[in-house]
């Protein structure tokens, strides 16, 4: 398959997987108890701060200048959102520096993205398919802002974290159609995508039932 073909395949796949991150119809927003925007936006800065250090791992790990590149955008970006996010929570009058936001360590789909070893695999997990699964969950997030009356969170993250998150899906697009170029890469770009989207699920799954949260920003 050439490398055009496998990224609309891969694509189409990763699209039909998303589905099931939107949520159920059904499944009204339950605002109560703890589930608020500051709550989620203490959720974000962990994503954040992970999407900026497993980028800075990548940046290191590659010795080709393009990709290096790619990554050194995606850290400045990632590290822009942690401040933007911080300082909202500011303005909602929470510390931002009372919560460590890697208390916990990192999580499981950090630490399967940081067991990866070939670009190929890192462009397909990380920011191929990671970054579509964010643009669907900060769509979701923006809804739920807009739903509770906070306009100012819902265009932080219309206007200026969502279309960077983008970026980075399409960085993964370009990567991948110069890299997964043979029937390995593509193997493996395939395997690192799905199992990205599993443990994404499996994380919104845990989310849901542990704490009601089914719409946490992502990077
Ligand atoms: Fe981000
Ligand atoms: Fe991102």
């Amino acid at each position: 398959m050439t490398s055009v073909a496998f990224v609309a395949a891969l694509e189409a796949e990763n699209q039909a997987a998303l589905r099931g991150l939107e949520p159920d119809a059904t499944l009204t927003v339950e605002v109560a108890g703890a589930l608020n925007v500051p709550n989620l936006l203490k959720v974000a800065l962990k994503n954040e701060i992970e999407a900026t250090e497993i980028a800075a791992r990548w940046l290191v790990a590659t010795d080709e200048a393009r990709v290096k590149l790619a990554f050194a955008r995606q850290v400045g970006d990632e590290a822009r959102h942690f401040r933007l996010i911080a300082d909202r929570l500011k303005e909602l009058g929470f510390d931002p520096e009372a919560v460590d936001p890697l208390a916990g360590g990192f999580g499981p789909l950090f630490r399967y993205l940081d067991s990866l070893t070939t670009t190929v695999e890192r462009v397909a997990a990380g920011q191929f398919t990671r970054e579509a699964i964010a643009v669907v969950k900060n769509r979701q997030f923006i809804d739920f802002c807009e739903r509770v009356g906070d306009k100012v969170t819902a265009s932080l993250y219309r206007d200026v974290i969502e279309p960077d998150e983008r970026y980075h899906h399409e960085l993964g697009r370009s990567l991948l159609l110069r890299l997964a170029t043979t029937d390995e890469a593509q193997a493996g770009a395939a395997r690192a995508a799905r199992r990205t989207l599993e443990l994404a699920e499996e994380l919104q799954r845990k989310a849901l039932v542990t704490a009601g949260i089914h719409h946490a920003p992502g990077c």
